[in-house]
């Protein structure tokens, strides 16, 4: 498990190699954390719903709602300077949103029926956003989490349980830093050479989480200003692999540190809109807001500044043909309605999924990914089938398909109906299918599984 594991052990055989090793443990290093295999959970799910709600949701306006505070505060002649100034007496604050954080519709099994019927497998929720309000009763956020104030209720603790009991995988957002924490403004003034704010404040609080809540996975934050060490990363992590509850079973991404992403941690999440065109060697993920201004909830959204649904399917097709794993983001309302808007939206992934899971959940890329002869066609394949997802219904019937090569065994259907397509070679290489009639499809995105094919 760990790079540092004697070469002799390995000489014994596969069989010794694959013994569990006691003394095998993970080093606070970064060769010996990243040395870790990503638990198989992560790469067989596919899809996750995103969720940021916290008090940023109660003003829910901006550019990025979640950074109201800080565009209000930290930034120059912004709307949102303007829309305080327009709307609020002088002398409110942020802090005097959060008694208005009431989140009197909050149904927290409501919410994961609806990230049930997405087709989701894990869902990832902000505990703790870069303004520092701790969706839990974080002993370490006195009169600043969510049993203090507004709500007084254990916000995590509750969708945790609801997540659950869907059996699906928890995810906990973290932002490791904090705009205006006093504490870790002060480590900053010091150039990261006090840590005061780490090992009273972020550590803590991530300690706390995951022996409360026993997350499956850990989608770290706000770690770009200072190295990994000021955060001291690699021994969190350490801990986490060889001694917490969910040592086994957690994922984490790779925002550790200045520097860390695309390069150390579990998955990679790297920059923001990272977009390969072919498959990385290292399982990522993309993560898609489907209000595409804003993670956090907007009340000034549009409508044609909303992903559609063959928007949704067409980037969560790309992303899983590549290998990546597709985070779609929602931002409920602060009183925690669900817009419809935002459910449809799921509920039609998970219409889509019900027909054509199967070229999506626990595959793999193929050797081709991409092929654009007619209609735009993304590849998946299983160990015994090849899945060609259509992003258009062909005009040209019968329809050629290049990549694949067929054998005299090679079957086709379409998913969600049984019925053997009638198909023909094309010299040297690639076929021709026999399509029936258009099938509704509200995500606009069809699926050939070819068996028998090379
Ligand atoms: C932080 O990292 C330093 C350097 O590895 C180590 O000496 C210290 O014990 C760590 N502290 C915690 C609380 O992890
Ligand atoms: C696919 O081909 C169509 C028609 O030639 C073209 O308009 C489209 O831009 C192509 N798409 C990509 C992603 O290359
Ligand atoms: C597919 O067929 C082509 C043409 O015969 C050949 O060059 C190629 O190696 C084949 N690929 C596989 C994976 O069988
Ligand atoms: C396909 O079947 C034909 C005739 O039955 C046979 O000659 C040929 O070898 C077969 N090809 C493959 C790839 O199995
Ligand atoms: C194709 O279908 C036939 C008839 O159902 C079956 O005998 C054959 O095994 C199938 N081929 C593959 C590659 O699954």
């Amino acid at each position: 498990m760990s790079p540092m594991s004697p070469p002799p052990l390995l000489l014994l055989g596969v069989a010794l190699a694959l013994l569990p090793a006691a003394a095998d443990r993970y080093t606070p290093d970064w060769a010996s954390i990243d040395a870790r295999p990503l638990p198989a959970w992560y790469d067989e799910a596919k899809l996750g719903i995103f969720v940021h709600w916290g008090v940023f949701s109660v003003p829910g306006f901006g550019k990025y709602s979640e950074w109201f505070w800080w565009n209000w505060r930290g930034a120059k002649g912004t709307d949102e300077m303007k829309f305080m100034e327009e709307n609020f007496q002088p002398g409110f604050s942020y802090e005097d949103f959060a008694p208005r954080f009431h989140a009197e519709f909050f149904d927290p099994d409501a919410w994961a029926e609806i990230f049930q019927a997405s087709g989701a497998r894990y869902v990832v929720f902000t505990t703790k956003h870069h303004d520092g309000f701790a969706n839990w009763p974080s002993k370490t956020s006195w009169n600043w989490n969510s049993v203090d104030t507004g709500p007084h209720r254990d916000v995590v603790g509750e969708i945790s349980a609801a997540i659950r009991r869907k059996s699906i995988h928890l995810g906990l957002y973290h932002s490791m830093f904090e705009w205006f924490n006093p504490m870790y403004l002060a480590d900053k003034a010091s150039g990261y050479q006090t840590q005061d704010f780490v090992f009273t404040k972020a550590l803590p609080e991530l300690v706390d989480l995951v022996l409360k809540y026993k997350p499956d996975l850990i989608w770290s934050d706000g770690d770009w200003e200072a190295p990994d060490t000021y955060w001291n990363s690699t021994e969190f992590l350490a801990w986490l692999y060889n001694d917490s509850p969910v040592k086994d079973i957690v994922v984490t991404n790779d925002r550790w540190g200045k520097g860390c992403y695309c390069k150390h941690g579990g998955y990679y999440n790297c920059a923001d809109r990272f977009s390969p065109v072919t498959p990385p060697d290292h399982k990522w993920e993309k993560c898609q807001s489907i209000d595409t201004h804003s993670w956090g909830y907007r009340r000034n959204m549009k409508l044609d500044e909303l992903m559609d649904l063959p928007s949704i399917i067409s980037d969560f097709v790309n992303t899983v043909a590549l290998g990546g794993n597709y985070l779609l983001n929602i931002g409920p309302m602060h009183d925690g309605m669900i817009a419809p808007v935002f459910e449809e939206r799921l509920r039609g992934v998970g219409g889509w999924l019900d027909v054509n899971g199967e070229a999506i959940y626990a595959t793999r890329p193929w050797r081709v990914s991409y092929e654009n002869g007619t209609v735009p066609v993304w590849y998946t394949a299983t160990a015994s089938s090849v899945y060609a997802i259509l992003l258009k219904w062909p005009q040209q019937n019968p329809f050629k398909l290049d990549a694949p090569n067929t054998s005299n065994s090679t079957n086709v259907t379409l998913l969600g109906d049984p019925t053997l397509l009638k198909w023909a070679p094309v010299n040297p290489k690639g076929l021709t299918v026999t399509l029936p009639e258009m099938p509704p499809c509200p995500g606009n995105a069809w699926t050939l599984k070819l068996d028998g094919v090379a």
